[in-house]
């Protein structure tokens, strides 16, 4: 069974190694290496809202949440190479909109067109595109998505 807890010190070095791993940075607006010292100084100093996932006793992965605004919140989430395709990421943020739909109005996110598995994820989650514009990052195009109820 899928299980959602904040993140703590302890899980920084698997949450660096996967950020690390060259098919998530790719998919990520900062595409650059992270270094533990930094990712220990930013948990330190900003205290983020971050889940770990886990599969019984495994972590698998973690969600990301950022720009909470307290009616509207950005999230993400990175599975471990290893432990893709394997339905974690679908039930992970089915977990997170349960939780989060009572208490913002918008749940948003950010995502590589060309980033096929999570583009379609999202839209099967009931995500769809917003903006007038196409936004380029990294020489790509960036899609911002709000969850929408009515899709729910
Ligand atoms: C995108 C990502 C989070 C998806 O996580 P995941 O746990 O592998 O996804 P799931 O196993 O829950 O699969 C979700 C859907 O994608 C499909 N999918 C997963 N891997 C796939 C693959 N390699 N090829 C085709 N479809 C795939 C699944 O079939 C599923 O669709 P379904 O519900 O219709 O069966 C994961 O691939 C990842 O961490 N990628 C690198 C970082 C990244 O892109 N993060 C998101 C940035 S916005």
């Amino acid at each position: 069974m899928i299980s959602l807890r904040r993140v703590s010190e302890d899980d920084l070095k698997f949450i660096n190694d996967i950020r690390n791993d060259p098919t998530t940075r790719s998919q990520l607006e900062n595409i650059e290496i992270i270094s533990l010292e930094e990712t220990n100084k930013w948990f330190k100093e900003k205290s983020p809202v971050w889940f770990i996932i886990s599969w019984g006793s495994n972590r698998v992965g973690y969600i990301r949440t950022s720009h909470d605004t307290g009616n509207s919140i950005c999230i993400g989430c990175d599975i471990a190479p290893e432990q893709r395709g394997k339905g974690y990421a679908k039930a992970a943020y089915r977990c997170l909109i349960q939780l989060y739909k009572k208490d913002y109005s918008v749940i948003w996110l950010d995502v590589y067109r060309d980033n096929t598995i999570a583009y379609n994820l999202y839209k099967k989650l009931g995500f769809i595109e917003v903006g007038s514009a196409p936004r380029l990052v990294n020489n790509k195009e960036y899609v911002t998505m709000v969850y929408s109820r009515i899709d729910a």
